[in-house]
């Protein structure tokens, strides 16, 4: 149900308070508090079960709030907030002096975007012009609304089923439209080196590079894992729990007969019509645009995780630039779900 009048100015009456709101971005719901207020932000970590030196990304009504939030800003950051912002794009920059330590998981640098749906534009609007939260900073901490590992929350009934009481508040703002967690670059390095890709997402390197001139460094898991900590970068995350494995599209009927020969229940997650479908145990074929893909693929895997089945077996995405975003939730989701061998013991 979408929100109703009034909600915007109790969520800011609750995050003035030190309380959490949880709100709709353009790319998955946000747990957010006031960025500013380390006994808030305390309070996401606490009720998403995710560890305090992880950073957050910090969400601002526009690029002209950046100054209070980062120094030493290089020139490329304010053409890419120009060319990106409002939108799926989160900017790592050297942390201004007032930004507490608990929202940048004790590190020099800070996440920072402007997102794009309507709805969280309104929120840090009329936010700031309540006053802003502790120094006036302006700034929503959010990580996306989910416990922590686990899949994204990608339409509002999903916040629930995650943190449960844990919010007061929950804004409705329908389906999110990208579906996937906003592209991460971090610009620490400056002007003088070319940024780097901690996450990949919508804002593509090449949409990057027509900006700035430059392709971002790729930087590859192993290397995201180390510092600066990039949850998201965890090889095992955007999990669900029952098993979930990849299957190349040539060997997908082949491999879904033999299991089910074993008598594994297999709910399928395609994006081309199967053959045998009616053998499945559950099926959702998502459209072969990596764009709707995107905005589909929680709600599917949340769906299909709720199926009580053995695994979850998933059509293996092809290998060219515009899948990279999905394919690399998926890895990641192949990585953390629960384990195959307990096959037999979950029964
Ligand atoms: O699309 C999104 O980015 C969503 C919506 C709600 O804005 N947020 C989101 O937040 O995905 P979260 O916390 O689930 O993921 C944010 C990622 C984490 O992997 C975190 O480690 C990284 O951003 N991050 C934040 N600040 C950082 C920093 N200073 N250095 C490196 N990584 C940082
Ligand atoms: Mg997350």
């Amino acid at each position: 149900m979408p929100s109703e009048p009034g909600e915007i100015d109790r969520a800011v009456a609750l995050l003035q308070a030190g309380e959490l709101v949880a709100f709709p971005t353009e790319t998955v719901y946000g747990l957010g508090a006031d960025a500013a207020n380390p006994a808030a932000v305390g309070r996401i970590f606490a009720a998403k079960g995710r560890p305090a030196d992880h950073p957050l990304i910090v969400h601002l009504p526009a690029d002209g709030y950046l100054e209070r939030w980062a120094r030493e800003i290089p020139a490329i950051a304010w053409e890419l907030s120009e060319a990106f912002w409002p939108g799926p794009l989160t900017l790592i920059l050297k942390r201004a002096p007032a930004v507490p330590g608990a929202v940048t998981g004790g590190q020099d640098s800070v996440g920072l975007r402007v997102p794009a749906h309507p709805l969280a534009l309104a929120l840090l609007q009329a936010y700031a012009g309540a006053g802003g939260g502790l120094g006036g900073m302006c700034g929503i901490a959010a990580p996306s609304a989910n416990r922590f590992g686990r899949i994204s929350p990608t339409e509002a009934t999903h916040v629930r089923a995650e943190l449960g009481e844990a919010v007061q508040l929950i804004l409705d703002g329908g389906r999110c439209p990208v579906g996937i967690e906003s592209t991460i670059l971090d610009l620490t390095a400056g002007d003088a080196r070319p940024p780097r890709l901690l996450r990949p997402g919508r804002v593509t390197p090449e949409q990057i590079a027509t900006v700035i001139g430059v392709l971002p460094e790729i930087v590859s898991r192993e290397q995201a894992d180390g510092t600066p900590r990039v949850s998201g970068s965890l090889a095992a995350h955007y999990a669900p729990t029952t098993p979930l494995r990849l299957v190349a599209p040539e060997r997908l009927a082949e491999v879904l007969d033999s299991l089910q020969q074993t008598g594994r229940r297999c709910a399928v997650l395609c994006y081309r019509p199967l053959p045998d479908a009616g053998a499945t145990h559950a099926l959702r074929c998502l459209p072969a645009d990596p764009r709707a893909y995107a905005r589909a693929l929680y709600a599917a895997l949340r769906e299909l995780d709720q199926t009580a089945a053995d695994l979850i077996v998933v059509e293996d995405l092809p290998a060219t630039p515009a899948w990279v975003a999905v394919a690399d939730r998926l890895r990641r989701a192949a990585c953390g779900s629960g384990r195959e061998a307990d096959f037999g013991k979950r029964r």
